[in-house]
């Protein structure tokens, strides 16, 4: 059986933010969110926080049903914090020991480290060989190369500094010791607290095994604690998403200047320009193209559509063979069919387009329901607001509207009519014919422009 607890008290000093540093973003999520995943990926029978500093905060951002949380009022440690969430976990078999700081743990070293703890026979311990090893817990082995115990930095002697072998922090115990253990812990060290280090020491004098593995990746065990190594972080992640995609076939102008928060999923010989952003779930279809500085989240993009530079797209669904851009705006509840073109400075929110129409060239187009093949002109607006609530606009298929034509919804366009350029449409039009709300051009023939005065 294993148990997650997973440690998230601390404040964060050096992060200077009023946002608790567990819950600082990595990739668009909070770090801690991305422990909690890779927690659950390993299907523990308990899952605790131990939180603290900004506790409530944390508790609501991350709360779930699965997750129990355990109190740390004051951070006397971290082997004081593994005491609280105690009463959390059920007796027997393993526990899993991870921090909120520490992100990209991943699963598979995770899994090595269970495994080496055989169900609570053996305490396992993740550990890390540094060239530098500041700041870290150090590892001490005995003469017969085994483990004896950690000792922090701070209370350590110049021979065991030069141990290069550092404590990563993360461990699985023996969940039936480890309530003894912890009792025994003392804060008479050089930083006052209690130490989830020495429960090796006390592991030892109880003849229990010590189990030393490593993580895969020398970046997985990466902590937080300014906002450099948050940036250090965030590139590391980045760096290792492009190269996923690259590895999937995706081609992508620069593999150091793409950023994937959440899900992106690619089909084939799509292609990605440069400083584009992927948000929550997308979804790009076979030949997609995507062109410079697009910000596109929750989206689904049909094969063969090519979204150019500067467009941005949320929670939309977009056909084959679209044409999106550039400056395209495509706001949440829109889906656009096949062929559909939005062009430049064309506003698009909780509407439907048919298929192979098009709306080119400067325009708001908000509620409504386009048929197929329709154009929409330059400068059209749908006026779907009237200060209080918003109202629908129909346009049915096969309908021309001239350039600068207002829609005042609610209001219906009938299948194949043509609107003139500059109508103000606040009655429903019939199908067919021409619609104009016509206004006279007069010309003054008498007229002056205004000079400059001389000063
Ligand atoms: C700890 C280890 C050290 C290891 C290093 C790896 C101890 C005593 N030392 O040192 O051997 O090399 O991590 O990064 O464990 N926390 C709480 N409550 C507390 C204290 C800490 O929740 O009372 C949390 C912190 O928020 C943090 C984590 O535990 O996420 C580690 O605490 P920190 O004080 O940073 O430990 P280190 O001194 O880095
Ligand atoms: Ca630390």
């Amino acid at each position: 059986m294993l148990q997650v607890a997973v440690l998230a008290a601390g404040q964060g000093k050096r992060m200077y933010s009023d946002l608790p540093k567990v819950l600082h973003p990595l990739a668009g999520r909070p770090l801690l969110s991305h422990v909690l995943d890779t927690a659950r990926r390993l299907s523990p029978e308990r899952l605790c926080v131990v939180i603290g500093h900004g506790g409530e905060r944390v508790r609501e951002t991350v709360a779930a049903p699965d997750v129990a949380f355990a109190i740390q009022e004051r951070q006397l440690g971290t082997g004081h914090a593994v005491r609280q969430a105690l009463p959390e976990l059920a007796p027997g078999g393993v526990v899993l020991v991870l921090y909120g700081d520490v992100p990209l743990i991943a699963e598979p070293t995770l899994r090595a480290l269970i495994e080496a703890a055989r169900g609570g026979e053996a305490v396992a311990l993740l550990t890390q060989d540094l060239e530098n090893p500041r700041g870290y817990g150090r590892i001490v082995r005995g003469s017969d190369g085994r483990v004896v115990r950690i000792v922090e930095e701070k209370d350590a002697s110049a021979s065991e500094r030069a141990i290069r072998e550092v404590n990563t922090g993360i461990m699985a115990l023996p969940r039936a010791r480890l309530e003894n253990w912890l009792s025994r812990l003392g804060n008479a060290n050089a930083q006052g607290e209690y130490y989830l280090t020495d429960v090796i020491a006390a592991a030892v004098a109880d003849g229990m095994p010590v189990e030393v593995r490593q993580p895969a990746n020398a970046n997985e065990c990466l902590g937080v604690n300014s906002k450099v190594e948050l940036a250090a972080l965030e590139r590391y992640y980045q760096v290792s998403r492009a190269a996923k995609l690259l590895e999937q076939g995706v081609t992508l102008a620069d593999p150091a200047r793409i950023d994937v928060r959440g899900e992106l999923d690619c089909g084939r010989d799509v292609s990605i320009d440069v400083n584009c952003v992927f948000e929550g779930r997308v979804t790009l279809g076979d030949r997609v193209s995507i062109g410079a500085n697009c910000v596109i989240r929750d989206a689904q993009i049909g094969a063969g559509t090519e979204v150019k530079p500067f467009s941005h797209l949320e929670e939309a669904t977009i056909g084959a063979n679209a044409r999106i851009g550039p400056y395209a705006r495509i706001r949440p509840g829109t889906a656009l069919s096949d062929d559909v073109h939005i062009g430049n400075f064309v506003e698009v929110k909780a509407s439907q387009f048919g298929r192979g129409s098009k709306a080119n060239h400067l325009a708001y187009v908000g509620d409504s329901t386009v048929g197929s093949d329709v154009n929409i002109g330059a400068g059209t607006i749908t006026c779907n607001y009237d200060g209080a609530n918003k109202h629908r606009t129909v346009i049915e298929d096969n309908v021309h509207i001239g350039s600068d034509v207002q829609l005042i919804a609610p209001v219906t366009v009938g299948a194949g009519a043509t609107i003139g350029a500059g109508a103000t449409i606040s009655k429903d039009v019939p199908r067919g014919g021409l619609t104009l709300t016509e206004k006279k051009q007069v010309t003054r023939a008498d007229w002056q422009r205004p000079q400059k005065k001389k000063k």
